[in-house]
Order: C-alpha cells, then structure tokens, then sequence
C-alpha cells in the first residue's frame, strides 16, 4: 500500500489479523495496519514513535514508503529525560498500559540496556511506575513533551486503553491531558489479548476496545489544553441537588433512624441552608413531602424507608 492510497479508517476499526511488521510477542504490541490506515489517511510522509516497542511503527512505514524515527527505552532512549530529536509532522504514540504488562526485564534484559546505554530502565519505564496518579503524572508529561515538539500542523495519535482494577474504571483517554485541537476518538477492538483467554466471574464487564485519540497542532506557542482533575464533591454544596437529595444523602450517611436535630447540624453549615431563610422549615417540610423515601419512626426521629 502507499501513503497517497485510501485508507479505511473509520470511528470504529478493528484488525483480527495482525498483518506483518512489528512483533505479534512483544506483549501489548498494536496491528501494523492501523499504523498503515494512519498514514494513508492523512497522507503522511514522515512518522516517529518514541515508545515503538517492536518497532510495528518503523515497519509499517517501510511498507507504506515513508521514513520514520522510532525508539524505546529498550534501545537507548527514555522520553522522560531525553531531548525528541526531530521536530515531527506526525507522532504515533503507544504507552504502556500502566502496569498491566511490565516491559523493563521482562520483554528485554535491564541488565543488557545498563550494558550498552549505561541506564537501568527500571528507573524510566512507564510501566513500572507504582502507583496510578503517578503514572498519570509522568504519562502526561509525555504528552506535553511531544506535541511541543510537533511542528504546526503536525498530529499526534495516541492508541491508549482502559485499566480495570478493584472495580474501579482507570481510563487513560480520560485522564490523559488533551492539547491542540481534538480532532477524533477512534474506537479500536482488541483481538489476540492474554485477558480474552480469562474467564471473569461477577459484574466485571470484560474490556475488548481501546482508544486512538487524533490530535492536531494548529497554533505554534499557544494551544488549548483540556485537562482531568479529581475533586471531592459535597452534595450539600452542589448546584442541581435538590433537598431531597440532600436529605437522602444525610441520611444514608447515618443509616439509622436520627433526630431532627441531627439532621440540622448534618445541613446547616452548607451553602443550601445558609441561602435560605426558614432552612429548617424546609427540612421538615421535605421529609413529609416525601412518604415513598422518608419516615417517622417515632416523634422528631426520621429514618429511610429502604432501611425499615
Ligand atoms: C505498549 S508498548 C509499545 C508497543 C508497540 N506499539 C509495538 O507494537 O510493539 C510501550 C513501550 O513503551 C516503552 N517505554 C516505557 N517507558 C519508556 C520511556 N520512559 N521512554 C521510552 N520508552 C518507554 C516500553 O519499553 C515499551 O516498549
């Protein structure tokens, strides 16, 4: 194929055969043919992978004619700490899942890297990183390095996953900081992961997709940035709860049946009293207006229907 062919990408796009480039086990390694429909689709002449792997990126562009610049830690260069050689038309970037498949001395010897290039990757590997936050944290700083280095008008694709642990959702696409103009979400489904072979029990829903996320630099020196935080919410606070909710919430934190005078001082304090006058009239009020959620088990004491 050529890089001026046609491609067949769409929002969704799935690859059950691999095809030939790269290495099908170096674990966590993507089809070559998504690389190949990038490159025809947007026409590209130049391609650099800084985190390639088995090279499936540097391949890819051998057969579609185009040059490419790839590297990993495994061969000499760490994007946390190294300067990005080129200043690139189009960056394919692939992370590590985290820690779900750990590269550093297992896919290659660290002690053969410390031989040649003087490091122990342990040290850079993303996938290494012990916690998620931290991850996060040095994920996205890759991030920024390599779109700065983009020239204007240059793309970055970004194949990432999903991460399920301790029934909690940990989503790269979402936390990953986003510069540039977004230009799609690409939905890639999995074929040939080690999870397909495992059988789940419970309410786990098994995760067969990952993410190509397209960005795209418009403006040299100043870009648009969107971003993920984690904050704590306080119902009590919140615009859009109602009294109800607030109530209901109050209570749930208490379970058992409490007095009036817990409820206040479990609401009083917070923005929604304080903006009203006659506060505690509307808690009683709120209680009573509510038969199928709150109930009074005795004078002054309430309690949540669903714990009666
Ligand atoms: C998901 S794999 C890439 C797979 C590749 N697309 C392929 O098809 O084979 C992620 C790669 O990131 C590399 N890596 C981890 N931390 C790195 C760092 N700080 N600098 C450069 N490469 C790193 C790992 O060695 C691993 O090869």
């Amino acid at each position: 194929m050529m890089a001026n062919q046609t491609s067949a990408l769409t929002t969704v796009v799935s690859y059950p055969e691999r095809g030939e480039g790269g290495n099908n086990r170096y674990r966590g390694n993507c089809s070559p043919k998504l690389v190949q429909d990038l490159i025809a689709h947007f026409g590209i002449q130049d391609i650099c992978d800084y985190m390639c792997g088995s090279n499936t990126t540097g391949d890819a562009a051998r057969a579609m004619g185009i040059s490419s610049h790839t590297y990993d830690l495994h061969s000499g260069f760490d994007l946390l700490h190294c300067d990005i050689p080129e200043r690139p038309q189009f960056i394919f970037w692939h992370p590590p899942y985290w820690d779900i498949i750990k590269y550093s001395d297992v896919m290659y010897r660290a002690s053969e890297v410390q031989q040649r290039y003087g490091y122990d990757p342990r040290r850079y590997d993303l996938s290494r990183i012990p916690t998620w936050e931290a991850f996060v944290q040095a994920m996205n700083y890759c991030m920024m390095k390599q779109f700065c280095a983009l020239e204007k008008g240059g793309r970055m694709a970004v194949l990432v996953g999903d991460i399920k642990k301790k029934g909690r959702l940990l989503s790269m696409i979402f936390e990953l900081t986003k510069p540039g103009t977004l230009e799609n979400v690409i939905i890639k489904a999995q074929h040939n992961c080690v999870s397909d072979r495992r059988s789940y029990s419970g309410r786990f829903i098994p995760i067969v997709h990952e993410y190509v996320l397209l960005l795209r630099k418009d403006e040299p020196l100043i870009y648009p940035l969107l971003m993920t935080y984690q904050l704590k919410g306080d119902v009590r606070d919140m615009p859009g709860a109602t009294w109800r909710d607030i109530l209901a919430d109050a209570m749930e934190s208490f379970r058992c049946p409490v007095s009036l005078e817990q409820i206040y001082g479990a609401v009083g304090n917070y923005k929604r009293a304080q903006h009203q006058q006659h506060w505690k009239d509307k808690v009683r009020q709120t209680l009573q207006y509510h038969p199928s959620i709150f109930y009074s088990p005795g004078r002054g004491v309430w309690a949540l229907k669903k714990y009666a």
